[in-house]
């Protein structure tokens, strides 16, 4: 088989970066896919259970901060596509140990534009032409009140030590463009939700929680408001911006699907309890919620304006939020074994210091 491109695709073990291979090798026979993740306790090689590697496929374990592999990854693979997901993504944990979010996200992002240039630049390159992308979210842009939805050119104003570091990867990744003209584009991409997603974040916690009898820990007063998008319309976003974007621009992608935390925590109980019946108790699921202390800094309301992408590119996301959660709460119905499979006596530690 001829393999007409050959991509990158770091931290391919994690949710979206899961997701995305998956989408690639159905849907992009004619591409060589290497995954390279250095697995986290978020990286998890069940997300990519009945994966063989082979022509198609090859995994490589590795840290996208060591400079020499990535070089000679590069070189070895002749890598002309990068779609860079590999990154510290828990804003709680960047409240709680923000080091590795410095390391993995702006180091690391460095190392990698090194590795790129040295390849892509150089007198000796053959390869087609290459592209870069930047997987980001739409926290660099901040907080925003009751009005209002980020564009691409909303200023920067990152709130956390998570999407400051975001931020200084994507200033990092702009540098790269206008200094050496390496062919980079960035993404910026508002709440993803469903199949592989790590149990810490809300949506995967509340339905791993309501199942087990757990109290549903809502932050603050509930009311902080995310736009959530279905991973699935997410990945494909990223291939027609890694296919058709235009080198240099940034594309906010979006659900336009904004909702308060609450109603996304009762959406997920109500589902639950209509799809397997109330718990033993008799009591509904959405009784376990919980307000506890709120999220340091925690940033009000996001909301994207995906209009861009959708004129340029034609992408706009098809799943609706409804439509979204049931395929979601399915999904981790029909793999509960997989939620044990990846939570681990580090995970327990760090829920217990979290919630108690
Ligand atoms: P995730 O935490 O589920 O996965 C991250 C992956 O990166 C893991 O497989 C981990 O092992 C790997 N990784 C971490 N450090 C690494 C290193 N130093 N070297 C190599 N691999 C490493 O994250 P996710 O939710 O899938 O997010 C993927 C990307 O998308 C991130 O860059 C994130 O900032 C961005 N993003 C996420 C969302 C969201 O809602 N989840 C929204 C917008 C943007
Ligand atoms: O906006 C994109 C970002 O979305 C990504 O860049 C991040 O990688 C991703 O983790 C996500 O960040 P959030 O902080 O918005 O996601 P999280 O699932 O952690 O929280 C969603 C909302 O729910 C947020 O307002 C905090 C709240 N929350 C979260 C948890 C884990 C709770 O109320 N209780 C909880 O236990």
């Amino acid at each position: 088989m001829e393999t007409n491109r050959r991509i990158l695709v770091t931290g391919g073990c994690g949710f979206i970066g899961a997701n995305f291979v998956r989408l690639l090798l159905a849907h992009q026979p004619d591409w060589r896919v290497i995954n390279l993740d250095k697995l986290t306790y978020a990286g998890n090689l069940q997300n990519l259970e009945g994966v063989v590697e082979g022509e198609q496929y090859r995994f490589v374990k590795a840290d996208i901060c060591d400079a020499s592999a990535m070089e000679a990854l590069f070189v070895e693979e002749q890598i002309d596509l990068v779609a860079h997901f590999a990154a510290e993504s828990h804003v709680d944990r960047s409240i709680t140990g923000p080091a590795a979010f410095i390391q993995t996200n702006i180091v690391g992002t460095f190392t990698l534009l090194e590795a790129a240039r040295k390849a892509w630049l150089s007198d000796t390159w053959k390869g087609n032409d290459p592209r870069f992308l930047h997987i980001s979210t739409d926290e660099v842009y901040g907080s925003l009140g009751d009005t209002g939805m980020f564009t691409e050119t909303t200023p920067f104003d990152p709130r956390s030590p998570y999407s400051a570091s975001k931020a200084s990867s994507d200033h990092l990744v702009n540098a790269y463009l206008h200094t050496y003209d390496l062919p980079v584009l960035i993404t910026n991409c508002s709440n993803n939700y469903g199949p592989y997603q790590f149990p810490e974040k809300l949506i995967p916690l509340v339905f791993h929680n309501s199942t087990t009898g757990k109290e549903l820990p809502i932050y603050g007063d509930g009311k902080y408001v995310r736009d959530w998008l279905y991973v699935k319309d997410h990945c494909e976003a990223i291939v027609e911006v890694l296919i058709k974007g235009k080198i240099g621009q940034s594309y906010n992608i979006g659900g336009n699907n904004e909702k308060q935390n609450l109603e996304v925590v009762t959406l997920i109980c109500d589902t639950l309890d209509k799809k397997i019946g109330l718990p033993v108790s008799g009591a509904p699921r959405r009784e376990l919620i919980t307000f506890v202390k709120d999220r340091l800094g925690h940033d009000r309301r996001y909301a994207i304006d995906a209009s861009f992408i959708r004129e340029q590119l034609g992408w706009e996301p098809k799943v609706t939020f409804e439509e979204g959660i049931e395929k979601t709460v399915d999904w981790y119905l029909a793999n509960q074994d997989w939620v044990g499979s990846v939570i681990d006596g580090t995970y327990l530690k760090y829920y217990e210091k979290m919630y108690g």
